[in-house]
């Protein structure tokens, strides 16, 4: 089957230990083998000057110093916008589909539900930083809090963000859920507390409405 729908960009988001990593890879995989040309990428990161901004943000130690909410906010936004314009816009416009670990949603969910920043403030900045750039689909990983920290355990070093307290996810996943509520076409939320193989069927589920809604939408 050949691709002849426009390049689409799906986001994969979800609190730590849901999955994203691992189904990310499947996901790519799935595409490529329904012909689909991709980019795969994450966040915060993807070009040089990202991920030193990802290293700043997630890995630094400047005590008694601490990256406060706000400048959070801003570094991953100023991460973002590299990505976007290195990485994620010249795919789109080379025809690439573009799947991302993470993007302007975790946003949303972490300093906005996680440090209760302000969300028509994130907003300003998302639309200033993305322009035109829109998000086609966000795919949910979503799981209770307890098991996905469960799932992280066997991380030997937790990055600033990961370290944070079982309140802090329980706020970000609420956060994903309210937002995908409010925005049901945008968001789709998948149940990744079931078993790999399990996920892995929902979202196979997805990708063949969504692959089939687009190469419909194309031939209108
Ligand atoms: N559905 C699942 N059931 C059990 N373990 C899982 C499942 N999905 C992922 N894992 C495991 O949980 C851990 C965290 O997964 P990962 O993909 O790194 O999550 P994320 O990228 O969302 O933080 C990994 O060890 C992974 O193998
Ligand atoms: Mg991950």
């Amino acid at each position: 089957m050949s691709i002849t729908q426009p390049a689409r960009f799906i986001t994969l988001e979800g609190i730590e230990g849901v999955g994203k990593s691992t189904q990310l890879k499947f996901i790519a995989d799935y595409l490529r083998e329904a012909s689909v040309s991709l980019t795969v990428t994450r966040e915060p990161g993807g070009t040089p000057i990202a991920e030193a901004i990802r290293a700043l943000v997630l890995q630094s130690d400047f005590s008694p110093e601490v990256i406060i909410p706000e400048t959070e906010l801003l570094l991953f936004f100023a991460a973002r916008a590299q990505h976007i314009h290195y990485v994620i816009k010249p795919a789109l416009q080379r025809g690439d589909w573009v799947l991302c670990d993470r993007f302007t949603e975790t946003s949303y969910a972490y300093q906005g539900g996680g440090r209760g920043l302000d969300l028509a403030f994130i907003r300003s900045l998302q639309l200033w930083v993305q322009q035109d750039l829109k998000v086609d689909k966000v795919l949910l990983l979503d799981a209770p809090v307890d098991i996905a920290l469960r799932r992280m355990h066997h991380r030997k070093v937790a990055d600033r963000i990961e370290a944070e307290k079982h309140d802090f996810f329980s706020r970000a996943r609420a956060s994903y859920l309210e937002r995908a509520k409010q925005m049901p076409d945008f968001y789709q939320v998948i149940d990744a507390s079931l078993s790999l193989k399990d996920v892995q069927k929902q979202i196979k589920q997805v990708l063949d409405q969504l692959l089939a809604l687009w190469a419909k939408s194309e031939d209108e």
